[in-house]
């Protein structure tokens, strides 16, 4: 049985005190209200995670994630930060080749590639982002770049290691927009990342992969895309930054 995960991404907000008050409220509505075994996971900026991390060992079903991590294992990389140092403060995630990071930083699959293999000899676990961009859907590309993503950034990995990741399927015209994938298009993909797993590894390692979905995700469309056969819970941006939003969208698994 493959795990249900909601994982936050607040991105680049709130300050170390609102960071630690936003958690605080987020785990104690999450373990008063949700009833099932999904797995909660937090991304936060980098400054959070040691506090978070501390906090999150009371919750068996919380942990803390980082939101990159470097490629080298160390070195003079000005302002970067080490897969090393991120497992250090006690974080178990990290999100790699989130749309923003391949916009705003050039992050390609072949160093994402790399920066997937660092995390995972750190002993962190990879929440791999892979989506298409509006105009790639339009021209109908969409399958081929998330075909690219795959073959380039993770299915270099053996099995074992492969069964480490989670897989984040973000549309990039849903991220931040409003505009959620339909469930029919978000399980469609699904549907496709899975066959190409089990092409590539086999159909037990397909099976036991979680796919996550983000973009727009939000309390009232949760339930029917995290119903869907191959969605396996949520990316969660803007609503992470508000504890009922989140918590309901949690709750979805209930
Ligand atoms: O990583 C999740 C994020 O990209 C989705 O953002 O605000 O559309 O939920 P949002």
């Amino acid at each position: 049985m493959r795990k249900k995960i909601v994982a936050g991404n607040w991105k680049m907000n709130l300050d170390y005190s609102e960071g630690l008050a936003l958690f605080s409220e987020v785990v104690n509505m999450v373990n008063d209200e949700a009833t099932g075994n999904q797995q909660v996971v937090v991304c936060s900026p980098f400054i959070h995670l040691h506090s978070l991390a501390a906090l999150a060992k009371g919750y068996s079903n919380v942990a803390i994630g980082a939101q990159n991590a470097h490629q080298a294992e160390s070195g003079a990389y000005t302002g970067e930060i080490s897969a090393k140092q991120v497992k250090s403060t006690g974080a178990e995630y990290v999100i790699l080749g989130h749309s923003e990071r391949r916009q705003y930083f050039g992050e390609n699959n072949e160093l994402l590639a790399t920066k997937t293999d660092t995390a995972l000899k750190n002993g962190l676990k990879p929440i791999f982002c892979i989506g298409e961009t509006l105009q790639e859907r339009e021209a109908e590309k969409h399958f081929n770049i998330i075909k690219s993503q795959l073959v380039e950034g993770v299915f270099h990995l053996d099995a074992d290691a492969f069964g480490t990741l989670v897989l984040a399927y973000e549309p990039v015209w849903a991220i931040g927009t409003g505009v959620t994938a339909t469930s029919d298009q978000a399980q469609e993909i699904h549907a496709f990342i899975r066959k190409e797993i089990a092409a590539k590894y086999s159909q037990a390692v397909a099976d036991a992969t979680t796919i996550l979905y983000g973009g727009s995700c939000n309390p009232k469309n949760a339930a029917e895309l995290f119903g869907c056969a191959d969605i396996d819970g949520g990316l969660i941006g803007g609503a992470s930054l508000k504890s009922r939003d989140f918590t309901d969208i949690v709750k979805a698994f209930n």
